[in-house]
């Protein structure tokens, strides 16, 4: 094309793109479609930074874009309500928030009603990513989220209180667990996440995983929740509230309250994320295990335990201004360079694979290759775009039964049903 038809068509674009609400560099309307256009300054919505570490990563990125700022935008500390306040801002079509910290479950549920942009793939090493954490950001084929931390169920367990009882290695099932809670006397024996939250319908996946049962069949896409091994993993729940293995406040435990039990030196065995480890092992004063706790792989009924696969992505709003700049910013923050930095400040799990096997990382945190082989073990949650119904069912059947007010057959009968209507397309 000769440069004056070439100027030409450039013009020509630049003046569809304004009418289609375009946005001139600098900010102005929100871009049309999904064109990732415009410059500017730019939000990161998130839940509650239990890393500590977030501001600055952000700080990272301004220091080099002084047009192009970052702010935090921060949500509570509970899954479910940054849920609900991501989606009251898409339906008000709000640019309140640029880029989401979007929790893996939550991929398909933006993506079908098109809450968020399709990123570029192409402009995503996604070779050099973990594979499970890949496939959280994706919706029928499509990347929606670039894969940012990944998660997944730990044992955290009193090493120095094994060792003074004799026990060599951690337990590998919920009977040697609970066997090893008889020889220490003087601490609760196990604790994960049980408030009605997001927190619980995970452990509950763990319980039942873990006892050879499933939820949704990854398969089929169809619910199989009542069934007798469903049924052992939610009993191992429901008789450790019943016979006090599990203390009855953990009820009320979210991550934060558990990590505080577990730091006070309450607890023999803890479920917890990787976020855990950097916070309970400061030297500072704040946490009485540091230095004397270690992590294994979940148990479970068997053998070892399934974990559930959890983390969050780095997704752009549809009604977002300067999405070029969300854009350069998801980049930023998804880099081997920000990954790196942000596991030696926090202990949050990555989602590049490279950072497992370096030797300085492995030398500062013995528990990264427990770490790598949870997170390849573990098992996403149901992947369904109605993701909100089918947790608050969950969470519904897991705590009526947990809390002892109906029996496990009941409600994972009740749940089969719910999860039947819900996933039916
Ligand atoms: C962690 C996980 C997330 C999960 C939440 C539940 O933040 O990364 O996937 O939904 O815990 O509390």
């Amino acid at each position: 094309m000769r440069k004056a038809a070439r100027t030409a068509v450039a013009g020509l674009l630049l003046t569809m793109a304004a009418a289609c609400g375009g946005t001139p560099p600098g900010g102005g309307a929100t871009p049309s479609g999904g064109a990732m256009t415009g410059r500017g300054p730019i939000t990161l919505a998130t839940g509650k930074d239990t890393s500590r570490n977030l501001q600055n990563q952000v700080d990272a990125w301004n220091k080099g874009h002084p047009d192009e700022q970052a702010r935090i935008v921060e949500l509570p500390e509970s899954a479910d309500v940054q849920r609900d306040q991501m989606i009251q801002n898409a339906r008000a079509k709000s640019d309140a928030f640029t880029v989401l910290a979007l929790d893996v479950v939550w991929t398909s549920e933006f993506a079908a009603n098109r809450w968020i942009l399709p990123l570029p793939q192409e402009q995503f090493d996604l070779a050099a990513f973990l594979p499970p954490t890949v496939a959280t950001g994706q919706y029928r084929g499509r990347l929606y989220a670039a894969p940012w931390k990944t998660d997944a169920g730990l044992l955290y367990y009193r090493k120095d209180l094994l060792d003074k009882a004799g026990v060599k290695e951690p337990p590998k099932t919920w009977r040697e667990m609970e066997a090893d809670c008889a020889k220490v006397p003087g601490v609760s024996c196990f604790a994960g996440q049980y408030e009605k939250y997001e927190g619980l319908t995970c452990n509950f996946a763990e319980a039942v995983n873990s006892a050879g049962g499933t939820i949704v069949d990854p398969a089929t896409g169809r619910p199989d929740v009542d069934t007798p091994a469903a049924e052992r993993g939610l009993d191992f729940l429901v008789d450790g509230f019943r016979t006090g293995l599990i203390p009855k406040q953990a009820i009320t435990f979210k991550e934060e309250e558990g990590r505080r039990y577990f730091q006070e030196g309450r607890l023999l065995f803890h479920r917890q994320w990787p976020y855990q480890y950097a916070l309970a092992d400061r030297h500072d004063g704040s946490s009485k295990v540091a230095g004397r706790f270690a992590v294994a792989p979940l148990p479970g009924l068997n053998g070892p335990g399934v974990p559930t696969l959890g983390g969050h992505n780095l997704a752009v709003s549809a009604f977002a201004r300067n999405r070029a700049s969300a854009l350069d910013f998801v980049t930023f923050l998804s880099s081997e360079e920000r990954q790196r930095a942000n596991l030696l400040a926090s202990s949050e799990a990555p989602t590049r694979a490279a950072l497992y096997d370096e030797p300085e990382l492995q030398a500062k945190y013995p528990y990264l290759k427990v770490l790598k082989e949870s997170v390849l073990n573990a098992k996403p949650r149901p992947q369904v775009v109605r993701y909100g119904d089918v947790t608050a069912a969950i969470q519904e059947a897991a705590y009526a039964a947990i809390t002892g007010a109906r029996p496990s057959g009941q409600v994972l009968a009740d749940l089969q049903t719910k999860l039947q209507t819900l996933t039916r397309s």
